[in-house]
């Protein structure tokens, strides 16, 4: 099962009026309806989250850190001039579906967990360039397997001359047009038989900055954990989860810092991290006609460690730090 979309039963809405949230509820209604002038439509008023429900050996379930999903979404209102989602809302939207949905959440050993989708929109009839008065929250949610294919094994990304966000726009943010911008790229990409890009800094395109949809982190010669400093990437709670661990777990020196695409000879092993994406490692790297393969090309040790450590948190086989899984509770 990869990210092809099976459909759950229930999904959760909440809408705003007069700018405030109304409690929300639960439906069954997948298609939704709003007016012709709604700003989504036109300005692209829209931002998503993406988090995972796993199933434990003890069949209990568990979200992993869905408290820093929650602080970015309202990051991204800010960003995009919506009202923030209360803490009790957000909560109450994603285990409320998680709930609703319990027969689809994969068993423990399928490799599969239940991938949410929170998004917001502005709706409501608008025509000037002005925030919408009115917007909607909704979750919905679908079994998924892996994202890219394959699994554990490296493969071969290429870089772009495009950009996926704006030198002081909106990268920082999980904001929907980022990914709308990525689409040709992305089939650039594929057309030429890469699994994904790599977005390079907008501003200079002389570092990297991350791929079309995770982050980007790499073993140096001499064992340190490097992932971009860059105010133009998402700031993936997947690698903040990887830098922890890389230090707390396996002792390892960690960098934030530029990574220069013509010094990308420094790092010994490279990766692609992310909710969808997990940890997928990252065979190679072309540059302007130039082929950099990292190691032999196969999973380095450092990776595999990582996956290890990360996905036996997801799934209780390994002892999470303190705070980075939440109970669904089901009674
Ligand atoms: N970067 C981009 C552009 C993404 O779409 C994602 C996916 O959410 C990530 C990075 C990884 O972020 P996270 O680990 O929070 O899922
Ligand atoms: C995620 O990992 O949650 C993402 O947003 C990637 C995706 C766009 C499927």
């Amino acid at each position: 099962m990869g990210y092809a979309l099976k459909e759950t039963k229930y999904r959760f809405r909440a809408w705003t009026k007069d700018g405030a949230w109304d409690g929300g509820s639960l439906t069954e209604d997948k298609n939704i309806t709003i007016h012709e002038g709604s700003n989504v439509f036109h300005y692209g008023q829209a931002i998503f989250e993406g988090l995972k429900a796993y199933k434990h050996q003890n069949g209990k379930v568990y979200l992993f850190r869905p408290d820093l999903n929650f602080e970015r979404i309202n990051g991204g209102m800010e960003r995009i001039v919506a009202p923030r989602i209360p803490e009790k809302l957000f909560f109450e939207a994603i285990t409320s579906v998680a709930k609703a949905n319990i027969d689809d959440i994969p068993e423990y050993g399928t490799g599969q967990s239940l991938y949410m989708r929170p998004f917001v929109i502005g709706q409501g009839m608008n025509l000037g360039v002005k925030p919408s008065d009115e917007y909607l929250l909704s979750v919905f949610c679908a079994p998924v397997g892996v994202y890219f294919k394959g699994g554990l094994q490296a493969l071969d990304f290429i870089t772009t001359q495009y950009d996926r966000a704006a030198g002081n726009g909106m990268g920082k943010v999980k904001f929907a047009g980022n990914y709308g911008a990525s689409l040709y790229p992305r089939k650039q990409a594929k057309d030429a038989g890469y699994a994904g890009v790599i977005y390079l800094d907008p501003q200079t395109h002389s570092k990297i900055d991350e791929v079309g949809a995770a982050n980007f982190f790499a073993v140096t010669h001499d064992n340190v954990l490097v992932t971009p400093k860059s105010p133009t990437i998402l700031e993936s709670i997947t690698r903040r989860s990887i830098l922890y661990l890389a230090e707390h777990y396996l002792g390892m020196k960690v960098e934030e810092r530029e990574c220069f695409v013509d010094n990308i000879s420094e790092f010994k092993e490279a990766g692609a991290c992310g909710t969808a994406a997990i940890i997928t490692p990252i065979k190679s790297i072309t540059h302007q006609g130039n082929v950099h393969q990292f190691g032999d090309g196969n999973v380095g040790p450092t990776i595999k460690k990582l996956y290890d450590l990360l996905v036996g948190i997801y799934y209780g086989d390994v002892e999470a730090p303190e705070g980075w899984l939440h109970e669904l509770k089901l009674d």
